[in-house]
């Protein structure tokens, strides 16, 4: 299976209005951790995320998760 790219090895902690975000999984988007279309061509698709309220979210960088968009901590066994 296609690995995705390691952004970076922790979360992006962001305090974000309500409204949707499009997470990136593959990796490649340049204005991480949100899709910028980079996914093109990979066999990864951004995964959407709707806020109902403004909120603080840690969201994975290093696309291991198993809770997508947001981190569980798998990113420590991969340092
Ligand atoms: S940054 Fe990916 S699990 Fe924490």
């Amino acid at each position: 299976m296609e690995k995705p790219k390691i952004a970076d090895i922790k979360p992006a902690v962001l305090e974000l209005e309500p409204g949707d975000y499009f997470w990136c999984a593959c990796g490649l988007s340049k204005n991480q951790p949100f899709c910028d279309g980079s996914h093109k061509g990979t066999g990864f698709a951004p995964k959407k995320v709707t806020l109902d309220q403004k909120q603080r979210v840690a969201l994975c960088n290093c696309k291991h998760t198993a809770n997508p968009p947001f981190c569980d901590g798998s990113h420590s066994g991969l340092a």
